[in-house]
This record gives C-alpha cells, sequence and structure tokens, in this order.
C-alpha cells in the first residue's frame, strides 16, 4: 500500500488538473501504477474482467490502492459501446491519436483505430494502417496529461467534444497520465508502453526503395548511382518482386540468382539492404514456409476453425496467428535461413492484415485466433485484428535478434499498436505524391512522435501518382531530414530516384542529404535521447514552450531535439518559408549544415540560443571514417552555450557495457570544452572547428 499522502497528493493534483470533468455516478475504481499514472476501470467488476494490455510492458510498479473515484471521468455505454469521456478545460490542446492526417493539433476530429490498408488516403479516411488509443492534452499553462483507452478492439476516439473513445468488445479501462509539461507525459507513458530499441546507425541514414528495383542489376546500379553522383545513403530496399511468386522467404531464381552476391556487392559499396517480407503465405504444398506452418497448425481459423485463406499478392494464402508464443517462434526462427543471404534489416508491409477481394480489405471479424492465456486467450479476430501488426514485427524483431545476436536488429512495419515501437520503425503507407501530402507528412510523423513512435517517416516524394521535380525538391529539402528517411514510390510509376528530375533537383537532394549526413551526431543523440526517455526525434514547436498559445497549431515547422529548429515551405512557389517562433534568440544555421542558404527548396534551420550543434563533415554513408567535428555555437546573454553529445559504435549491444560515450560540449568565452560525463569510450580523435554563430552574423 502506498502511503497515503502521495496518494493523497497524486489524487488532488489530479482533481485540480481535470476540474471541469463531469461527476461521475458510476462506482468506477483507481489503481495507483505510479506517480502520475493512474488506471481507472468502470466499476469492480470491469476491472475483474479486464483484458490483458498489449501496450503496457510490465512488471507494473504494484498496484497500490483502490478508492472511490474522483470527479474525473465518466464511463458510458454509447451505441452499444463501452466508452469513456474526459472533459478538458478551454485552452486545452489535444494531439497524439497515433497515425492520422490533417493537422497537428487535434481538437475537433475524430479517428477509429482500426489498422486498414489505405491506398492513397486522405482526410476521409478516419482509420489509416495503425491504431494508437492515446490523446496527448496540453492545458492553456503547458501543463499536461494523456489518456490511454487500454483496449485493442476498434475503438472511436472522438475529440469534438472534450475526449471520448468508444470501443468495441468489452468494458475496458482508461489511463491517466499526469504531468508538469508535455515532456514529462511522453516519458511516464514511455515507462508504461515501453522505448524503442536503439538501431543500428545505419538505419538513420538515406534509405532508397521503389516497388520494385528488380532485377539484382538494377538493385546494384541504383546503388553505384548514389556513389558516382555523390549523393549520401546507406540502404537499398527489396520490394516484393525479388520474391519467387510473391512467396515470402523465398528469393526470384532468375532475377536474384544469387542475393549473397548481390549484398556482397552492396556492402562492398557501403550499402545495406532490406528486404521486405509478408504474412501472407501461399497455400502451396512444398513450399517451406506452408510445410512447416502446417506442422505447427500456424493459421489463424476461420469461425469454422478451419484455416481462413484469402487473397493477397501470391493468390490463395494463409495467415501466421501470432497471437501464439510458438507460431512467434516459428515465424522468427524462418530468419536464421533467410539472413544467410546478407540481408541486413527487414520490412513487414500488408500486415494489418490487407486481404484482396474483400469487402473491408481485411479478414472477417469472426476468424478466430488461439491466442495464449496471457494475451488474453481464445477470441475473434475483432479483438486482435488491430494488433496483429505489431505482433508479427515482434515476432520478426525477435528472429533477427536471434539470428544475428551481435547486431542491432531494424525492421520495418506498415501495421501497429501503441507499443510497436519497441519492435519496429514505421512508414505512413501509401500516401500520394502531391502537395497536400507533403504538407501532412510533417503532422503525421509529429503524432506519431506524440503516440510512442519516435521512428517514422512517409514515402518521400510520395507512393502513389507521379507528382513533379519541383514537388520532389521540396519534399526532399525537409524530408531528408525525417526520423526514418526514405524514398519510395508505386509500381509502374516514374523514377523517383534524387537524380530523377531536373538537375537543380538533384542539387537540392544532394544538399539536404548532406545536411542529414552532417546532422548525424546531433540526430545520433537524439535518438538516443529517444531510446532512453522515450521523448519523439522530431518534436512539436510548442515543447520548446508548452505555455506559448502561438506555438500550439504550427505543423510547418518543428525542433529535432531541443536546439534545432526546422522551418519548411510546404506550398508550391519559392517564398521564404516564416513561422511563428519560440521566444529566445534563435540563430538561422541553414547555410552551416546545408551549405547555401540560397536553395528555396531546402527548410530554414535555426539553433536555440545557448545550444551548441555538433555536426560532422559530409559523408557519403554512415561506415564512412570522419575527422572534423564542427560546433555551431550559438552563446546566450552571457556568451555561454552548452549542447550534448553521445556516440557508441552503432551496431553491436557493446553501449549496454560502457562502450559509449556521453559529453557535455560546453562554451564559454571563445573556448569549447568536452566533458565526459558517462561511458568509457574516448571521443574519436577529430579536428573540431568552432563556428559562433551569433558572431557569425554581425
Ligand atoms: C504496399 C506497400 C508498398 C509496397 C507495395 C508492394 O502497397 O505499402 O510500400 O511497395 O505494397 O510491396
Amino acid at each position: 500500500m502506498a502511503p497515503l499522502f502521495q496518494r493523497t497528493t497524486f489524487l488532488s493534483s489530479l482533481v485540480l488538473s481535470l476540474l471541469v470533468i463531469a461527476s461521475s455516478a458510476t462506482a468506477a475504481v483507481f489503481e495507483h501504477l505510479s506517480v502520475g499514472v493512474v488506471r481507472i476501470h468502470a466499476d469492480a467488476t470491469a476491472r475483474d474482467s479486464a483484458l490483458p494490455s498489449f501496450s503496457i510492458v510490465g512488471p507494473l510498479p504494484a498496484t497500490t490502492t483502490l478508492v472511490e473515484a474522483p470527479v474525473a471521468l465518466v464511463f458510458m455505454r454509447r451505441q452499444g459501446r463501452h466508452a469513456a469521456r474526459v472533459a478538458i478545460a478551454s485552452g486545452t490542446d489535444l494531439y497524439g491519436t497515433g497515425e492520422v492526417f490533417g493537422p497537428l493539433r487535434r481538437n475537433g476530429t475524430r479517428t477509429i483505430c482500426w489498422n486498414t490498408d489505405s491506398y492513397a488516403y486522405g482526410a476521409k479516411n478516419l482509420s489509416l494502417y495503425q491504431s494508437h488509443p492515446w490523446v496527448l492534452a496540453v492545458r492553456a499553462d503547458g501543463t499536461a496529461f494523456g489518456v490511454l483507452a487500454d483496449t485493442s478492439y476498434r475503438c472511436l476516439i472522438d475529440l469534438t467534444d472534450g475526449i471520448l473513445f468508444a470501443a468495441d468488445g468489452p468494458a475496458f479501462p482508461i489511463i491517466i497520465i499526469e504531468g508538469d509539461s508535455p515532456q514529462q507525459v511522453l516519458v511516464r507513458l514511455a515507462s508504461l508502453i515501453g522505448t524503442m530499441p536503439p538501431p543500428p546507425r545505419w538505419a538513420l541514414g538515406y534509405h532508397q526503395c521503389r516497388y520494385s528495383y528488380t532485377p539484382d542489376d538494377r538493385v546494384l546500379e541504383v546503388a553505384r548511382t548514389f556513389r558516382e553522383k555523390r549523393i549520401p545513403c546507406d540502404v537499398i530496399w527489396w520490394d516484393i518482386d525479388y520474391m519467387d511468386g510473391y512467396r515470402s522467404f523465398t528469393f526470384q531464381p532468375h532475377d536474384f540468382p544469387d542475393p549473397q552476391a548481390t549484398n556482397d556487392a552492396l556492402h562492398a559499396m557501403d550499402f545495406r539492404s532490406i528486404a521486405i517480407v509478408d504474412p501472407g503465405i501461399a497455400v502451396l504444398p512444398g513450399y517451406h514456409v506452408y510445410d512447416s506452418g502446417n506442422a505447427i497448425d500456424a493459421w489463424v481459423r476461420d469461425r469454422d476453425g478451419l484455416p481462413f485463406v484469402g487473397k493477397v499478392w501470391p493468390g490463395d494464402c494463409v495467415f501466421p496467428d501470432f497471437t501464439r508464443a510458438d507460431v512467434r517462434r516459428w515465424w522468427s526462427g524462418l530468419y536464421w535461413e533467410f539472413l544467410d543471404s546478407g540481408l541486413d534489416g527487414i520490412w513487414n508491409d500488408m500486415n494489418e492484415p490487407a486481404v484482396f477481394e474483400t469487402a473491408k480489405w481485411t479478414m472477417p471479424e469472426d476468424n478466430v485466433h488461439l491466442a495464449d492465456d496471457e494475451l488474453g486467450g481464445p477470441g475473434t479476430h475483432a479483438r486482435y485484428h488491430n494488433v496483429y501488426g505489431m505482433l508479427m514485427s515482434q515476432a520478426t524483431f525477435e528472429g533477427v535478434a536471434a539470428a544475428r545476436p551481435d547486431r542491432r536488429p531494424f525492421v520495418l512495419t506498415r501495421a501497429s499498436f501503441l507499443g510497436g515501437h519497441r519492435y519496429a520503425a514505421t512508414w505512413t503507407g501509401d500516401n500520394v505524391a502531391s502537395w497536400e501530402h507533403l504538407d501532412a507528412s510533417i503532422p503525421m510523423v509529429l503524432n506519431l512522435g506524440l503516440s510512442g513512435q519516435p521512428f517514422a517517416g512517409p514515402d518521400i516524394g510520395g507512393f502513389c501518382e507521379a507528382g513533379d521535380g519541383d514537388m520532389f525538391a521540396r519534399w526532399m529539402g525537409f524530408g531528408a531530414l525525417f526520423p526514418f528517411a526514405r524514398g519510395h514510390t508505386g509500381k509502374g510509376n516514374i523514377d523517383k530516384e534524387p537524380w530523377a528530375f531536373a538537375a537543380h533537383v538533384e542539387t537540392t537532394s544532394r544538399r539536404a542529404l548532406e545536411g542529414r549526413y552532417r546532422l548525424l551526431p546531433y540526430l545520433y543523440t537524439v535518438f538516443q535521447e529517444a531510446w532512453t526517455t522515450g521523448l519523439p526525434v522530431w518534436r512539436p514547436l510548442f515543447f520548446a514552450d508548452p505555455a506559448d498559445p502561438s506555438l500550439r497549431a504550427v505543423d510547418d515547422a518543428w525542433l529535432i531535439g531541443d536546439d534545432l529548429l526546422v522551418i519548411a515551405n510546404t506550398d508550391p512557389g519559392d517564398g521564404s518559408p516564416t513561422t511563428t517562433l519560440p521566444s529566445g534568440d534563435w540563430r538561422d544555421v541553414t547555410g552551416d549544415v546545408f551549405g547555401t542558404r540560397d536553395d528555396p527548396d531546402l527548410p530554414r534551420l535555426m539553433l536555440k540560443d545557448g545550444a551548441v550543434l555538433p555536426l560532422g563533415p559530409i559523408v557519403q554513408s554512415t561506415a564512412e571514417p570522419w575527422d572534423i567535428l564542427t560546433v555551431l555555437v550559438n552563446p546566450d546573454e552571457a556568451g555561454r552555450a552548452e549542447g550534448r553529445w553521445y556516440d557508441d559504435d552503432g551496431e553491436g549491444h557493446g553501449y549496454l557495457d560502457g562502450d559509449f560515450g556521453d559529453w557535455i560540449l560546453s562554451f564559454e568565452r571563445g573556448r569549447l570544452d568536452r566533458i565526459r560525463t558517462a561511458g568509457a569510450r574516448n571521443a574519436p580523435d577529430c579536428e573540431t572547428i568552432i563556428i559562433d554563430v551569433e558572431q557569425d552574423r554581425r
């Protein structure tokens, strides 16, 4: 039992913070989970029958006290569903709700958590590929709280009048996380749902994809062209045409006869490769995945108990039931042999799951999963639909980790759920080559970050339709800075490599990507903060001053970490981008990072006052050694500035044994000190160039 004063303090702060919440007639029960975090059930029966959580990773701090609910929250039935409403005070702005198309600020919107393959989606699509039943609320005074509806069922998030969750299935608990700031709420959220695993450093490089580079010679040609044209890039992606008959874990014998040799050639050019693996398994006796899955009866069942068969790329398919640990283990094991081909990472797609030629483009909701008891036991697809993709990416992550124990796994997934960042990065699916999508890609990634997923990006340049060079240049201009930066396009589309358009597009793309690679020391430090604390990599502008109302709805400017502010021009035309800036003496460092301030397709970059920004030299990939560190400093009024630089070997797990360095870069009176605060690693032996951006601009 928690000490009484602790409970009282917490509850009274919650009551204070949620002053306008209507009184509840129900006998809701509170469970105090940790400082600032409570779980609330509609009543004791709901608590006793609550299903296991997919988002929260245990062990939870001991549940301490059950008390009558203060007037915080109303549970109700709405159109036959269980629902919960939290009222909000005026001046409260709402964010999160996962992967959503539309503005950053979510007040007035509706989202339906139901993972959906949404080709060429737009504002009309209330359900995209992922589900995050989570809202971050920032009050007028800059304090914040988060509301998590802990259900995997289809769930409406209605933000037209306060915060309402209405979900199919049984009653579900609500978790409320209180914080002094939105940042504190996100860190507390991460203490419940975990943080992302450290990615390999190469995954922070640029990725080039298309549907599909084939045959193998074309893969190599694209890689070679990056090097010849000196456009930085780390990864080439293999889309479904590398497979034999679109069968997962196979290679097309004619076009990819020797995948190992292809990967050796890529590695020799300092490229990595990532291949797509889909969940639909062709019904084909003799195909090793089908046969070995059959041997453990691995498939999701239809309502009559027979393996459910639906069409995806290979034709008739069965679908692994990832709610079973034995099936996840079998799936993980498939990567042992597959990765012998030298592939470096895995891309899981179509895992909503998408099923062609069906009314709802997925499997029937009365299909049956034989889930393990710890996930809630056997149940319908309606219960497990939203977590199918996350459980698939978990099995993939564990398989890649086991096959390559000395390396950090990299997995990308299209479908996911709140908590899925523990296993995979994500991208925003089949977007469109339009200015509207270019614009929307920014708040989409910001809201994913505010929903626990820091490692995200769109298909830069647009997946559906051609678009044009002007738009491509603008998108790449700021898109090179997405946490996950990948260009991709659909089958039959025009080429969309950086050199596929006019010369100026190639020039802008090169500058933008050179800028990303120069920023890697800083970006890697921000990623380390994300994987240790749960803070996002891209952060909304209001993080700089959560109490400033003018920053709450800014969609075209954002922060990377705390110190670097990006302003993108998302409208056609060459007008210089402008935005409301947070208070402080932010200084323009565009030219220092990109080599020019005069390219209208590049975003503007501003450095916070009192900050130090570590930059590397221009390199062609993360594998290239470097020996010059440039630090941009923007001294505060007292002439001081400070930054942080984290570094490790970017690949294995040595950082767990102290093989990392964490330095404070401390600037005062023209002098920079590098003070190691943690880790045993020595700083790379490099010349340091200090650029005082304040003096520079005088
Ligand atoms: C889906 C994916 C897309 C991929 C295509 C072929 O549409 O979203 O990225 O290129 O399938 O695998």
